[in-house]
């Protein structure tokens, strides 16, 4: 440590639940995590013409992700998948062939939704890409996190405890996933 930890937020909302989600989750992480933002909303639609030749905005963001160890993906849920916006995003990151940026970055998935199941589906269609793309996932503890008004503030605030804890676990149980990842630990016998 420390770790460097680039963070995606899957919505461009200006009212973004998932935004105040990362707020807290950036609260709330060890303090051997460094984060940077990956800014999603500024690529173009992608498309394979651009392969040959990617515009300025493209070849930064895919730099500010190679410059991470890690990668922290805060999506909420459109129409049981991942948004369009976080789509395009992986799929500039993934590209040219043999250029993808995610490969062996240690991952982890989150998200917040009004709803119920919290983002579980979106969060399963997200593992799949992640898993194309051979970027190790922490499997364990997942976090379907059911939002609701006042549990997490504009300043990342979390009023209720056991969400607060729950969180704060989610973080350090990431931080000891990535020391994993980067450092080969034998299996236990
Ligand atoms: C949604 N929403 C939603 N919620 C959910 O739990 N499952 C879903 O499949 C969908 N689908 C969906 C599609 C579209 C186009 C929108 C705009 C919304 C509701 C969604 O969870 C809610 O708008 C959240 O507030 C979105 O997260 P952000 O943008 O606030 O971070």
């Amino acid at each position: 440590p420390p770790y460097r930890v680039g963070y995606f937020v899957g919505s461009l909302s200006s009212a973004s639940i998932n935004r105040r989600l990362s707020k807290a989750l950036l609260r709330l992480a060890p303090a051997e995590l460094l984060f940077t933002e990956i800014e999603i909303g500024n690529l173009p639609l992608y498309n394979r013409d651009f392969d040959g030749d990617y515009p300025q905005v493209a070849r930064d963001y895919k730099a500010s992700i190679a410059a991470q160890e890690a990668l922290l993906f805060v999506t909420p849920e459109y129409n049981r998948s991942i948004p369009g916006a976080l789509k395009n995003a992986i799929d500039w990151a993934s590209r040219p062939y043999g250029e993808n940026v995610i490969a062996r970055k240690a991952t982890a998935v989150i998200g917040a939704s009004m709803g119920a199941i919290g983002t579980a589906v979106a969060q399963q269609q997200l593992r799949s890409v992640l898993s194309f793309l051979q970027a190790p996932q922490m499997n364990a503890p997942e976090a379907y996190i059911q939002m609701r008004p006042g549990l997490i503030d504009d300043d990342g605030v979390v009023s209720d405890e056991s969400t607060e804890a729950f969180l704060r676990g989610f973080m350090v149980s990431f931080f000891e996933y990535i020391e994993r990842v980067l450092t080969v630990v034998p299996a236990p016998q």
